[in-house]
């Protein structure tokens, strides 16, 4: 059965990190649509920039390439896929390993998925050496009963 979205976003730019900002504040304004609390907004943002961090420092390794986002709302929940036509991972198993680098010389720490896993309710890292990498990340958006309340009197006021 093919799956219907409630909303969908495209975004597409260079490699370079001054686009990070601009891609996790993207994604948390698109996101916003689900009224998500600060703290889910946070949680969004960080994810979204340690996977664009990752296609720009190691997928690309600071070479030109594009960077690419696909985000999708369904019912209250946001699925955000990150992916770029880089150099790809050899092991995946290994990447997502807490403090494993490959560039512990650039001040790395190795935590990027693991933050992403940990903010994050689903993170799925698809990758081909030469070809490129692909994460996508889920995350429910839990609207509280008081919210859903305040809604239903201000749309039933005069
Ligand atoms: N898009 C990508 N393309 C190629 N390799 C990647 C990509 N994303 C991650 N990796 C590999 O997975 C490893 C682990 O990534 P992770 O984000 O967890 O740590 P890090 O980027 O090395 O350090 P930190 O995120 O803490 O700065 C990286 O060192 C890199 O080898
Ligand atoms: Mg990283």
């Amino acid at each position: 059965m093919e799956e219907h979205f409630e909303n969908e976003m495209n975004l597409e730019f260079i490699s370079k990190s001054a686009n990070e900002a601009f891609a996790r504040i993207s994604v948390a304004a698109f996101a916003s649509q689900l009224d998500p609390t600060i703290e889910e907004l946070a949680d969004i943002k960080t994810a979204v920039s340690e996977a664009v961090t990752n296609c720009i420092i190691h997928g690309y390794e600071n070479e030109f390439g594009v960077v690419k986002i696909h985000a999708k709302l369904n019912q209250n929940k946001i699925i955000v896929e990150i992916s770029d036509n880089g150099k790809g991972i050899e092991n995946i198993q290994l990447a997502k390993e807490p403090l494993y680098t490959t560039k512990p010389n650039l001040e790395r720490s190795g935590m990027g998925f693991t933050i992403m896993e940990s903010f994050m309710d689903s993170v799925d890292i698809e990758s081909i050496v030469g070809v490129g990498t692909k994460v996508t990340m889920s995350k429910k958006i839990k609207k509280e009963e008081t919210n859903q309340e305040e809604l239903s009197q201000m749309t039933s006021m005069p």
